[in-house]
C-alpha cells in the first residue's frame, strides 16, 4: 500500500514511474485498449473545497480503471459537523479501497493516513498539489521529450502550486527559478528541499529575470481557495507578477505556458499568452486523467 500526500515522500524513481505508466494508460485509452486494473475497487473522494477536474477526472478515471468513485463532499459529511478526521480514517477503512481527499491543511491528509488503513491521494491542500504536478510534468515530456536539463520558471505565489513545482522539477532534474513578491514566498520546508539541489533552484523578485532561458513557463492565480478575503490585497501585490508577451520575449524558443486552471486573464496571465498556449494548457487539463490514474494503480492496485 502507498500513499501519494505529498510530491516529496515519492522517490525520483517512483515519479518517473508513475509518469511512465501515465503515458502506457494513456496510449491504451487512446486505442480503445481495455485496463480494468482496479475492477471491483472504490474510491472515496472528499471535498472540502471546489473543483472541476480534479472531481472529473478521479471519477472517469476510476470508472476507465473498472472501480467505482464515491463523491464525499464534507458538507454533507459528518466530518463537516466536527467529526474527528482519526475517527473518519478508522471508519471510510471499512469500507473504501481508498481516498482522494482535497482540504485546507495539510495535516488533516497526513492524519487520514496515519489513522486509516486504506491508501490516502492528495488532491489539493494549501501547501501542495501533488496529482497536477504529475500531469504536468507528463505534459512537459510530451513537449519536450524530456525533463532532465530543462529550465522551469514559476511566476506567482509561492502556493501549492508552486511548492509542488519546485519538488517536482527539482526532483526530475529539471532546474527552476521562481519569482514571488516578499511574504509570498514557499515555506521554509520547501526551501530546505530544494537548498538540496544547490542552483537548480532560485528564488528571485524580478519575475523578467527569473524567466531567463525558462523551456517551460508557470503560473497559478493570485488568490487561492480559501483566500478570497484577501483578494483586493494580494491583486495589489502581485501587480507585476504576469505571465505576458514581455516576459515571454526572454525565455528560450518553443517555450511552454503551463497553468492548473481556473485562471484570471489580464491577472496572473494575459489573454494572448493564454490562447497562444492553449494547447499545453489544455493538454496538461487532460494530463489530470492519465496521471491520476497511475497514482491510482500505484497506491491501489
Ligand atoms: N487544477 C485543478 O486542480 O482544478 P480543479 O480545482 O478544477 O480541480
Ligand atoms: N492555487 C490554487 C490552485 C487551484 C487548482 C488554489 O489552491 O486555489
Amino acid at each position: 500500500m502507498k500513499n501519494l500526500l505529498k510530491l516529496e515522500d515519492w522517490s525520483p524513481r517512483e515519479i518517473i514511474d508513475c509518469l511512465n505508466l501515465a503515458d502506457q494508460l494513456k496510449y491504451e485509452q487512446k486505442h480503445g485498449i481495455e485496463h480494468k486494473v482496479l475492477k471491483g475497487k472504490t474510491l472515496g473522494m472528499i471535498f472540502e473545497k471546489a473543483s472541476t477536474r480534479t472531481r472529473v477526472s478521479f471519477e472517469v478515471g476510476m470508472v476507465q480503471l473498472g472501480g467505482y468513485p464515491l463523491f464525499l463532499s464534507s458538507n454533507d459529511l459528518q466530518i463537516g459537523r466536527g467529526e474527528p478526521v482519526e475517527d473518519t480514517a478508522r471508519v471510510l477503512s471499512r469500507f473504501l479501497d481508498g481516498i482522494m481527499i482535497r482540504t485546507f491543511k495539510q495535516e488533516e491528509v497526513e492524519n487520514l493516513a496515519k489513522y486509516g488503513d486504506i491508501p490516502v491521494i492528495n488532491g489539493l491542500t494549501d501547501y501542495c498539489h501533488p496529482c497536477q504536478v504529475l500531469a504536468d510534468l507528463m505534459t512537459i515530456r510530451e513537449f519536450k521529450d524530456r525533463l532532465e536539463g530543462l529550465k522551469m520558471c514559476f511566476i506567482g505565489d509561492g502556493n501549492n502550486m508552486m511548492n509542488s513545482l519546485i519538488v517536482g522539477a527539482l526532483s526530475t532534474g529539471m532546474s527552476i527559478s521562481v519569482a514571488c513578491p516578499e511574504n509570498f514566498e514557499p515555506p521554509q520546508h520547501i526551501l530546505n528541499f530544494a537548498a538540496q539541489y544547490g542552483d537548480k533552484f532560485t528564488m528571485l523578485r524580478n519575475p523578467v529575470e527569473a524567466a531567463q532561458g525558462a523551456d517551460v513557463v508557470c503560473t497559478d492565480v493570485w488568490a487561492s481557495m480559501g483566500q478570497e478575503q484577501e483578494r483586493i490585497a494580494r491583486c495589489e501585490a502581485f501587480k507585476g507578477y504576469q505571465v505576458n508577451k514581455e516576459l515571454m520575449s526572454v525565455t528560450n524558443t518553443d517555450c511552454m505556458v503551463l497553468h492548473c486552471l481556473p485562471a484570471h486573464r489580464g491577472e496572473e496571465i494575459t489573454a494572448d499568452i493564454f490562447e497562444e498556449h492553449a494547447k499545453e494548457i489544455f493538454e496538461e487539463s487532460e494530463n489530470r486523467l492519465h496521471a491520476q490514474k497511475a497514482v491510482m494503480v500505484k497506491c491501489m492496485g
